[in-house]
């Protein structure tokens, strides 16, 4: 299995054209998902006992499985949040891998942490955050929120009156779900502020007042959205800052789609008061051209994460031995075993340069207003909000959820676009709507009109 052989020759060959065709491609097909059993009947058993051989595999998956999956960085996939990772980050990918370098401690992955640290002080320069603050790159949002909130706990239980409490973070119903989800793993209530557009910091400080004194004593952290992932919504961080500052409480931003934006000259403004965040999550899997999978997670004071995630273990010390020290991503955040994921960042962005990576963005960016121009301009649609971020949220007049959701359905099938219905709430209730959330800088203004066409 380890041997190096002629049949490993032919397999390298065979996956480094497969690579390269798939890396050069600008118009990959729009693949669509198929029943399992379906997959199943088409491809057959593929782990048996003595193994159905390298290249039966790989046919089977370059000519089948992948069919049925949607390329990330298809310009007209334009639902949920895309991604457009750059061809330096796909191919350094490949070199992440083939290098096999284990990223927990700087013993074993020194050079390589050397390369994600270069790119997490980028990160930590577009927050503003102040001196000392660092971060380490996770899985994904949803594993940065998770470390961060942990992190938050820990300090505060740090006051051993809050020992036995059972913990409590508010953030607005615009929040993405991992925060509802991270803190049920932690065992934490979330408490929601309702708002329409962005939290307020008087729609914070009125939640605030509506707690009684039991309730208020258990909250550790308000978790602000820099950037909604429905709308592309930035909270009032200043605002939020202040609060957070003047009650002690933690304040962190998940910025894991927005974050990207920080970059982005035209919209900085939106972050004021990101500086002032305990802790913010990143994700340049999504608006940082990173491959799948790249979150990062930044402190204010790294050390307090280190107290909260590092482990121990007479296996480990040695880790932590001066002859061995250096910076140990696993000490902050909750993975130990980790891929230098951050990797392929550090590659396109040494490639690139970070005035590419602004570009970049305001482009996404400048796709949004185009498409909210477009939109406006047709009698038959409408905009829920002026575009924000990269986000366009719209109606077709007329449309029921069921049309939404067979304009979706129909488009996927014919293998144009990707674009999914969302849900926006008015004074009624929730109303289904149309959703555009734009990445790739290779998106075209034809691209939008073509989908914009197939409402008429
Ligand atoms: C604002 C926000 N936070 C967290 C997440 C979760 O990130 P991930 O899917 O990388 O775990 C997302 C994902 O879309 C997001 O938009």
């Amino acid at each position: 299995m380890h041997n190096v052989d002629i049949g490993l020759v032919e397999m390298t060959l065979d996956v480094m054209k497969y690579a390269i065709n798939r890396i050069t491609n600008e118009s990959p097909e729009l693949g669509a998902p198929r029943k399992e059993e379906e997959l199943k009947s088409m491809v057959g058993e593929t782990i048996t006992p003595l193994g159905i051989g390298g290249e039966k595999a790989f046919h089977l998956f370059r000519d089948v499985l992948v069919k049925a999956t949607v390329p990330i960085d298809h310009p007209r996939h334009l639902a949920f949040v895309p991604a457009a990772p750059t061809r330096a980050a796909v191919m350094f990918d490949l070199v992440t891998s083939a290098s096999s370098i284990h990223g927990a401690y700087w013993m074993e992955g020194a050079g390589g942490i050397f390369c994600e640290n270069e790119a997490m002080k980028w990160l930590v320069t577009l927050t503003g955050m102040p001196e000392g603050a660092f971060g380490v790159f996770t899985s994904g949002g949803t594993a940065a929120n998770l470390s961060s909130i942990v992190t938050a706990r820990e300090y505060w239980r740090e006051n051993k009156l809050n020992l036995n409490k059972k913990g409590c973070i508010i953030t607005s119903v615009g929040a993405h779900s991992s925060i509802r989800a991270m803190a049920k793993v932690i065992d934490a209530d979330v408490l929601l502020v309702e708002t329409d557009d962005l939290m307020t910091a008087e729609a914070l400080e009125e939640k605030i007042n509506s707690l009684d004194k039991n309730t208020m004593e258990r909250v550790f952290a308000v978790v602000a959205t820099g950037g909604t992932t429905n709308a592309g919504i930035v909270d009032d961080l200043e605002g939020i800052a202040a609060i957070c500052k003047e009650l002690n409480l933690w304040f962190h931003v998940d910025a894991a789609y927005g974050g990207g934006a920080l970059a982005a000259d035209s919209v900085r403004h939106l972050f004021k008061g990101i500086e002032k965040a305990d802790s913010i999550t990143i994700d340049p899997h999504k608006w940082l051209f990173s491959p799948y999978d790249c979150g990062a997670v930044i402190y204010r004071n790294p050390e307090l994460a280190k107290t909260a995630h590092s482990q121990e273990g007479s296996y480990l010390d040695i880790i932590n031995d001066p002859g061995a020290h250096g910076f140990n991503p696993s000490d902050y955040q909750i993975q130990l075993t980790r891929r230098l994921r951050g990797l392929p960042l550090w590659y396109s962005l040494a490639t690139h340069g970070t005035n590419k990576y602004k570009w970049a963005v305001e482009r996404g960016i400048e796709l949004a207003s185009l498409a909210g121009e477009l939109i406006s301009s047709r009698p038959d649609l409408e905009l829920i909000r002026p575009p924000s971020l990269s986000c366009v949220l719209f109606r077709r007049k007329g449309w029921s959820e069921d049309d939404y959701k067979n304009w979706t359905y129909t488009n996927h099938r014919e293998g144009l676009a990707l674009v999914t219905p969302s849900k926006w709430k008015t004074k009624e209730g929730f109303e289904t709507v149309a959703r555009f959330c734009f990445i790739n800088p290779d998106t075209t203004e034809e691209d939008i009109k073509i989908i914009l066409d197939t409402m008429n």
